[in-house]
């Protein structure tokens, strides 16, 4: 019984190495262009290395890797190895090239990447309860980060979650322009998401990250948004923030920050008494339980990597951490002065949506 148990833990840990191996493999296949052009049709390793700027070895060497993983197919195995034809099939594309589907997966490893990028200071952090400060995590996590969530959000905030608040819906489309604050907006999907749903709403982000806004602001441009979203580099939890909104979002954030009450606060404070408030964040389950599921096998990996670190930073800190339960941010809310938190029945695998109300 414990060698069958141990040989399927070996087999487990060997399949997890594998899965690693896809994870940083996808990555270099995202970042040089190879899966895009292998969704073009068949090509040799000499043909995408010459499309993609890169050596023939090397992508010789990555196309065989990816066939083998079963991540990208070859035409005949048995031709010379200059000569095998390799392409992305149809099914992959889709979560690895189409940034626009809501299947797009690509991001997910540019984030694990990026997770692991202060191994060093995060294993010191671990004997130190010292925190790692966001900035460390680099340019691959923002835009991992911002990647995953932009067409969730550019797609799914306007037409399902906000209209699940009919009061809120009608606000928004309704004159004078609706004003909207979007708390730790990251690189700005869901400002830039609320903005294209809702043509006459004025959308300020704010995020403590200026890397993070400056790529805001540039997809704003791109999106054609620059008029009516504006981005600021602000601590959600700085009682000098004023205004009055009809919307206070904040959307996978709170549980990164280190005083998720001030913010919470402030954003009670913004939405004055008619505002909606809204957090989004993950949907874990109301309690820790050791079979857990899905979502939290991947929380908790976010967590322990990412999440906790960051909100350890700054001292004092909550240390919230990635599985931010039901109960935590009721607790939270209460202490930032609301009455009641209601879950609103949104339907995604990863998040759940809070309305808090005054
Ligand atoms: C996990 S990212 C989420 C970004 C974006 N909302 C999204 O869903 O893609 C968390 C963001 O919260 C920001 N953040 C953390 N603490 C903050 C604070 N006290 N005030 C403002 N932003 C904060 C971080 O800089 C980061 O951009």
């Amino acid at each position: 019984m414990i060698e069958q148990e141990r040989d399927a833990f070996i087999e487990r840990l060997l399949k997890s190495a594998g899965g690693v191996f896809d994870i940083f493999s996808i990555y270099i296949g995202d970042r040089l262009g190879y899966y895009r052009a292998l969704a073009g049709g068949w090509l040799t390793s000499v043909e995408l290395a010459s499309q993609t700027g890169t050596n023939e070895r090397y992508a010789r060497e990555w196309l065989e890797q990816q066939t083998v993983n079963g991540i990208i197919e070859v035409e005949d195995d048995r031709a010379d190895a200059e000569s095998r034809r390799f392409r992305l099939p149809e099914s992959r594309a889709e979560v690895l090239v189409e940034r626009d589907s809501l299947n797009y997966l690509a991001p997910l490893a540019q984030l694990v990447v990026g997770v692991t990028r202060p191994l060093e200071q995060l294993v010191d952090a671990y004997r130190t309860g010292k925190g790692v400060p966001y900035n460390n995590y680099g340019r691959d996590l923002v835009e991992g980060q911002g990647g995953i969530n932009r067409a969730t959000f550019l797609q799914e905030i306007g037409s399902s979650w906000l209209p699940s608040i009919p009061d809120l819906h009608a606000r928004l489309q309704a004159d004078p322009a609706a004003r909207v604050a979007d708390f730790g907006c990251g690189v700005g999907w869901s400002s830039i998401g609320i903005a294209r749903a809702y043509p006459k709403v004025l959308v300020d982000g704010y995020d403590l990250d200026s890397p993070s806004i400056e790529a805001a602001n540039a997809n704003a441009h791109d999106m054609n948004v620059s008029d009516c979203v504006k981005f600021h580099v602000r601590d959600a939890g700085d009682p000098a923030l004023a205004g009055q909104y009809d919307l206070v979002a904040a959307f996978e954030c709170i549980h990164d920050m280190s005083n998720p009450v001030a913010a919470l606060q402030t954003m009670r404070r913004l939405a004055r008494d008619r505002g909606t408030v809204l957090v989004v964040d993950e949907r874990v389950g109301d309690t820790f339980t050791a079979k857990g599921n899905d979502v939290e096998w991947i929380m908790y990996g976010w967590s322990v990597l990412h999440c906790l670190p960051v909100g350890m930073e700054e001292k004092p800190s909550v240390g919230t951490g990635t599985v931010m339960r039901a109960d935590t941010l009721r607790r939270y809310a209460k202490d930032a002065g609301f009455r009641d938190v209601e879950v609103l029945p949104i339907e995604n695998f990863f998040f759940r949506a809070y309305r808090l109300m005054a």
